[in-house]
């Protein structure tokens, strides 16, 4: 199974300094927080946060799925479903309150995570709240939950690379690419 490049490394480049402008005119003259998921956002939050012109800081957060999480084969197969049960497994170091927080993550899918970790975070009841997503699966989702900052929308193909895993695997390659489902 040779993963093929779907997003080359240039281009998400030039995505992401665009994305990183854009936040630092919405947020000019202001303090941001990017809160990453665990693991998958984590090269997109480190190469977001160099190209965004403010003072920022970091923070992350870690979740996992319960019951029947599909093997990797299945996952690959017949893509992610996960049965909506999310459970935190590394909160926030410190609190968001009247913070703008954007919540950093690798993909939309279902929308089942970000929707689960948005209450999560407006619990903390921050000054603004808002979603960059590098890749979005619009096809695939069951919640109505949208990026505010979306480098690319893909369609339905199980994707690795620039953060994104299959079985942990594969996070270090730099274009995002598909894993064939043969
Ligand atoms: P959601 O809860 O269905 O939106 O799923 C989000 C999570 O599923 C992401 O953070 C990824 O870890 C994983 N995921 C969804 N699609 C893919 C993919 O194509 N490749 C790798 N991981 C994926
Ligand atoms: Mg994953």
């Amino acid at each position: 199974m040779q993963p093929r490049i779907l997003i080359a490394r240039e281009k998400i480049a030039a995505r992401v300094a665009e994305i990183g402008a854009e936040i630092t005119r919405d947020f000019a003259g202001e303090a941001i927080i990017f809160v990453g998921v665990l693991k998958g956002a984590a090269i997109f939050l480190s190469d977001l946060a160099r190209q965004v012109r403010l003072d920022a800081t970091f923070d992350f957060i870690g979740v996992s799925s319960y019951g029947a999480r599909p093997t990797p084969a299945q996952e690959l197969h017949g893509g992610w479903d996960s049965t909506g049960e999310v459970r935190l497994t590394k909160d926030v170091d410190h609190s968001l309150r009247d913070k703008n927080v954007i919540l950093v993550e690798d993909i939309l899918d279902t929308g089942l995570t970000l929707t689960y970790l948005k209450d999560i975070l407006l619990s903390h009841q921050p000054k603004a709240f808002r979603i960059a997503a590098l890749l979005d699966k619009p096809s695939r989702r069951k919640k109505p939950i949208a990026g505010d900052y979306v480098g690319f929308s893909i369609p339905d193909e199980f994707v690795v690379g620039y953060g994104l895993d299959y079985a942990e695997r594969y996070r270090n390659l730099p274009d995002v690419c598909v894993l064939p489902r043969e």
